[in-house]
């Protein structure tokens, strides 16, 4: 066998495709792939119903339909089958796992959709999120999208002044929070986050808190701060959702670009209810009676569209899972599997390869025999990672899908489908219906046909779950999507189109680290350097890591007159960036230098950097653009000595 993973094709395991064993899969060969993939992009109003689309940044999506997200995923099956099994909360601890029926989930959300009505939110208004993985979190999504208030989920790794700026940009009048958290057994402070983040937030009147731990010690401020439990209990378990039209906002979600200021993504609610389910369907290939066991935290895209809205809306039971895959032990997520009998499974790169480096044994004596579909999300796969889920994981008789896609672009864009694509370990496959892919010259921004090129992926017309706008700044989300390369979407990744025409995806082609999933902007981590006091100027830039993908290392100058031989200092600085963004953005490597590489017209050269730190200091290109080329010696003694 040839070692290119271009040329190593694993087909559909048998197993999915006898009828005996597995539910038939909706789409069984490449052949009804391709044939549904054409429709999709040559007659989008066949195949999706109802279309009205134009390029130049007006998407719309079937205009004049009506509809409400909570009644679609919650009221429907409630109604039709109100005992069913809408979620199984996996809590921290093992053993504390608890079922929650449609009807029950519709009581919920219909009591927090008239406690927060009763509290003056409106269509239209934005409500901030900050919770833990508990039931609430979902019902809080639902409750938002039932009165057509736009959630903004900010994930509960943020720090206070993370959480303060995503308030503040989205002018969220109420807050929606819980008193603490737990996370692998440890308890997490989140009401205090919220109160430290509330000191300069003159917009929040509401601040709705949940009892997860029920700790007494949680300060309330009064006029402010109400308990959940108390809020909803006035309130009756029918609340009639808003009727929405198909173009009204859903959510915001804020994501990193390539500066410092997060943006605002916006969803609106048709055509992202429908990318959410599609895919749930297709690429996860359910059927009525899976259990399907989305890992993310609802805090990212991938708990919006893979925990609550795709699973949802099919009426699935889906899997809430709080903890972490070393909790107790590395055998969590098996433990989770073989107990709730799931089917679908769907996690990150990063827990396979850690999971992967703790040995086998933790799965011995696990029954994963219900699993058919196991996704990976967030970053390339690499084939070593790839084999293992495939082989220890799947047994060889699962399908593995490795979902490309971003907050903007609502649901996977490029990914394999179980009973349908021979899959390579390592590619994304092909694109998903209503994915009009192209791969651009990044200079000229032509399109490269045929197969065997590399160079930017781009979509070519809009699809029904692409991002609207920009919270706020729709010139920003034209800037940044829309105008690089004229009448295609960009994505901001690298890809290749292989000779069997595969998609591989090179990772980001802008300013833009990704660690162990989590999506981070390096002109953000270096203004949060430049925050703290004795910071003149810093780099960052993101460094290959067997684990997390990729981890971040930041070059700093220090102010005149302070001594860079201090221990401590770079420790202050690692705080420094987990108090402005969060914990999960902390540095692995801090170099204090004393000059960074830039040219003559200040420009920071990071690509330097980057090359000196992956050990190629004779590949580091031209470097006689540099104001002073000098610095570059400094720069490798400095880091092959640390
Ligand atoms: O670089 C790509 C990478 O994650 C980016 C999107 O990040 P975010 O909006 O936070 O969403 C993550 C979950 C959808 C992309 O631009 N990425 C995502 N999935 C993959 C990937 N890179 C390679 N392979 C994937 N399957």
């Amino acid at each position: 066998m040839s070692d290119n993973p271009e040329d190593t094709l694993y087909p559909v395991p048998a197993r999915l495709l006898d009828a005996k064993q597995c539910p038939e899969p909706y789409i069984s060969s490449i052949e009804q792939y391709q044939k549904m993939h054409r429709q999709s992009i040559e007659h989008p109003e066949e195949f999706f119903g109802k279309v009205f689309c134009l390029d130049h940044g007006d998407i719309a999506w079937f205009l004049e339909g009506q509809l409400n997200a909570s009644y679609n995923c919650v009221d429907r099956h409630a109604i039709a089958t109100p005992d069913k099994v809408a979620m199984i909360y996996e809590a921290d601890e093992p053993n504390q796992s608890e079922h929650i029926t449609y009807g029950d989930l519709l009581r919920k959300v219909c009591q927090l959709a008239g406690a927060l009505r009763a509290r003056g939110i409106r269509k239209g208004d934005t409500v901030a999120i900050y919770m833990p993985m508990i039931p609430e979190a979902v019902v809080a999504l639902l409750a938002c999208a039932r009165i057509g208030a736009l959630h903004s989920v900010i994930f509960a790794g943020f720090s206070a002044e993370a959480l303060r700026d995503r308030i503040k940009d989205a002018n969220s009048r109420i807050v929606l929070t819980s008193d603490q958290g737990k996370r692998g057994g440890k308890t997490i402070e989140t009401k205090k986050i919220v109160d430290e983040a509330l000191k300069s937030c003159p917009s929040v009147e509401t601040v709705v808190v949940c009892q997860r731990t029920g700790a007494s010690e949680v300060p309330m401020t009064p006029g402010r701060d109400v308990w959940w439990g108390e809020e909803v209990s006035r309130q009756p378990t029918y609340s009639a959702p808003e009727v929405m039209y198909s173009e009204d906002p859903l959510f915001l979600l804020y994501t990193s670009g390539s500066t410092g200021q997060p943006k605002g993504v916006m969803h609106t609610t048709a055509g992202y209810l429908l990318g959410a389910a599609a895919t749930v369907k297709y690429v996860f290939d359910y059927h009525p009676g899976d259990i399907f066991a989305c890992m993310a935290d609802v805090g990212w895209i991938t708990g919006h569209t893979y925990i609550v809205y795709g699973p949802l809306a099919l009426g699935a039971t889906t899997v809430l899972f709080e903890s972490i895959p070393t909790y107790p032990t590395p055998s969590r997520y098996w433990e989770l599997i073989a107990k709730h009998k799931v089917t679908q499974f769907y996690t990150a790169p990063t827990a396979i390869r850690a999971l992967r480096r703790l040995g086998d044994s933790w799965l011995e004596g696990h029954d994963l025999s219900s699993l058919r579909v196991l996704g990976t999300v967030g970053e390339p796969i690499n084939p070593e990672a790839w084999h293992w889920y495939n082989d220890k994981v799947g047994k060889g008789r699962c399908a593995i899908v490795d979902t490309y896609w971003q907050t903007e672009t609502g649901c996977h864009i490029v990914t394999p489908l179980p009973g349908a694509i021979a899959t390579k370990p390592g590619s994304a496959t092909f694109p998903f219906f209503g994915i009009d892919l192209a791969i651009l010259d990044p200079v000229t921004g032509k399109e490269l046909v045929g197969n065997d090129v590399t160079g930017v992926l781009a979509v070519k017309r809009a699809w029904p779950s692409i991002a609207r706008t920009i919270y706020g700044d729709h010139k920003r989300f034209m800037e940044t999507y829309l105008r690089p390369y004229p009448g295609y979407y960009f994505t901001g990744d690298g890809a290749t189109r292989d000779k069997d025409g595969y998609i591989w995806i090179r990772g980001r082609v802008d300013d833009v680290i990704n660690v162990s999933g989590h999506r981070l902007s390096t002109a953000e981590i270096e203004s949060a350097l430049i925050m703290h006091p004795t910071v003149a100027e810093a780099a960052v830039i993101g460094a290959n890591d067997d684990v997390t993908g990729q981890c971040i290392h930041a070059f700093v100058c220090l102010k005149p007159g302070i001594s860079s031989h201090s221990n401590d200092l770079t420790k202050e600085l690692v705080v420094q960036v987990r108090k402005v963004i969060g914990p999960f953005a902390a540095p692995k490597k801090i170099y204090l230098v004393e000059d960074l590489p830039k040219t003559r017209s200040g420009k920071l050269m990071r690509r330097i950097l980057r090359k000196i730190v992956a050990g190629e200091k004779d590949s580091l290109g031209d470097i006689s653009t540099l104001a002073d080329p000098g610095v570059v010696a400094a720069l490798i003694v400095k880091v092959e000595s640390s």
